[in-house]
């Protein structure tokens, strides 16, 4: 049975901890004066006692740990493919929780995929709550810049999320939007998971360097008077320097960066910061967009964790791209890395208004399913990454709780189904080879099988699925690294790469534009 509470039975867990002091406090001057409620101030957590707040919620009294990621360490994650399967099948993406089988797209949409959705939102990811705020979203600058050559407009952009209700705690997104400014028409765009920032800041022509060198050393002298003979003594010093120009880095494969490829490709991008939206860790929940929901208070067991507000972040930058001019909001993809591969593939599964993924190197909470036990466990996810995902999502890991305990088995739901919400919409999982750096870690066995099984609901709704390979996940067969599976809408490709999406860019770019018609030399594209 689900663990529910109460508010009052909230108030108490949380105030069983040692923050609460200050709740309390709040809550009794408002007691005492018996005026409108003031507000209650933000909690403020460690990650530990967020965590041990949640486990309390839950009626989790003790984890069992997650393996080291060292394969030197005793307790080291497992490695050895025959003890991969403790638990070998795959929940049935065709199959409704009552047993009967799914034999129509009829039967997906109404009933099987809710189904899905359901279990994912309440014991895996979290729910987003209905009330979160609106977001307004202003162009705070923009740049004409050149990016491998191309002429590109580059805008920054502010998604400001309201937070009347709760104006201590703020959240702006930050994103940044690239197109290429010979287009003809609206672009595809992709946004991605990243830090962002101008691409490739205009810089002063040399006249204009030269008059704000005059202008810095004539206000140096004002400061320092002494510092004319300086001046003097270095006449051909200047304080600012032109940038030097800088090649640029290359992957192993000789490809440019990714942002060069897509920009050459007549496609735009958009660089969205996770940060901005929710913070990549435990202590911040009570903060960016899960906080200010929560009014600076805990989550519940069934709300979202950091992936899906990352994914909703990327919801929000999507509901602004469909409204610019230059892009075209048909055809809006999202890509990440790692963990923001995850979400990546939480922002594909949960909003069919994104066109494609880009999904890479994802791993447990992304591609690769709970059930396998190879590389990273449920235990890592439940353990010090627990805030990624909803608070229910705990007790999975569990070994000693109020309902006993736990494991991946239990879960109704497994990443093969993440996937095969995305269908019928074009889905590329990408990874790197560990020799390179994409770790074992992250299990790319395990993540094909998931794809593999995930390809009969994209049949089921009549396109090409995974093309190539057989459709029984156990015995399919991986492909040698570097041989995409790239022949229908959901695409498989290990390159010989590390950690990074990057070499898979441009097969990416080619599968998708096929699909969508498009050309970027004549910038003609048919729906
Ligand atoms: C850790 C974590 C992974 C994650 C990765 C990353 O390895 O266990 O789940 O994908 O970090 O995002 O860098």
């Amino acid at each position: 049975m689900e663990a529910t509470h109460s508010a009052g039975q909230r108030l108490l867990l949380i105030s069983s901890s040692i923050v609460t002091s200050l709740a309390l406090a709040a809550g009794s001057a408002v007691a005492q004066n018996g005026t409108a409620a003031a507000p209650i101030p933000p909690v403020t957590f460690t990650a530990q006692q967020d965590q041990q707040n949640m486990m309390r919620q839950l009626g989790i009294r003790a984890l069992r740990p997650g393996p080291s990621g060292n394969e030197k360490s005793p307790n080291h994650a497992n490695y050895d493919e025959t003890k991969a399967g403790p638990y070998p099948d795959l929940p049935d993406a065709l199959r409704l929780n009552n047993g009967r089988k799914v034999t129509t797209p009829q039967v997906w949409w109404s009933k099987r995929r809710p189904e899905i959705v359901d279990d994912f939102e309440k014991y895996v990811y979290g729910r987003v709550p209905t009330n979160v705020p609106k977001v307004t979203w202003s162009i705070v600058a923009a740049d004409h810049e050149v990016i491998g050559g191309n002429p590109v407009l580059a805008r920054q952009l502010v998604g400001h999320v309201d937070n009347s209700a709760c104006p201590i705690i703020s959240v702006d997104i930050r994103m940044t939007l690239v197109t290429p400014e010979k287009a003809t028409g609206p672009v595809p765009v992709l946004i991605m998971f990243g830090p962002g920032g101008f691409p490739a800041p205009k810089q002063p022509s040399y006249q204009e360097l030269a008059r704000i060198n005059a202008a810095m050393k004539a206000l140096l002298i004002q400061q320092d008077p002494s510092l004319r003979q300086v001046f003097q003594d270095h006449p051909a010093y200047e304080p600012e320097r032109p940038v030097p120009f800088r090649f640029p880095h290359f992957n192993a494969d000789g490809d440019p960066p990714r942002t060069w490829e897509l920009i050459a490709a007549g496609w735009g991008f958009a660089t969205l910061d996770p940060a901005s939206i929710q913070a990549d860790n435990a202590a911040g929940l009570t903060r960016g967009i899960i906080g200010l929901v929560n009014q600076g208070q805990p989550r519940t067991p069934e709300q979202w964790g950091a992936l899906r507000a990352w994914a909703w972040g990327a919801g929000r930058a999507l509901d602004y791209l469909k409204t610019d001019p230059s892009v075209d909001g048909e055809h809006v993809g999202i890509e990440g890395v790692s963990r923001y591969g995850k979400a990546a593939l939480v922002a594909m599964a949960f909003d069919p208004r994104f066109y494609m993924g880009l999904i890479g190197s994802s791993g447990k909470g992304g591609a690769t399913p709970f059930r396998r036990n190879f590389g990273e466990a449920v235990e890592s996810l439940t353990g010090g990454e627990y805030y990624w995902m909803a608070g229910n999502f705990m007790k999975y890991g569990a070994s000693d709780a109020a309902f006993g305990s736990k494991t991946a088995a239990d879960l109704p739901v497994d990443s093969n189904e993440l996937i095969a919400l995305c269908a019928p919409r074009l889905t590329f999982i990408s990874y790197g080879i560990p020799e390179k750096g994409d770790a074992k870690w992250l299990d790319h066995r395990g993540s094909f099988m998931a794809t593999v099984a995930a390809s009969p609901v994209y049949t089921l709704l009549g396109v090409k699925g995974l093309v190539g390979v057989s459709q029984d996940y156990r015995t399919a067969k991986m492909p040698p690294v570097n041989d995409g599976l790239l022949g229908g809408r959901l695409a498989w490709r290990q390159d010989d790469g590390g950690h990074t999406d990057a070499p898979n860019m441009k097969y990416f770019i080619e599968w998708a534009d096929k699909r969508m018609l498009h050309s970027s030399a004549s910038g003609e594209r048919a729906h």
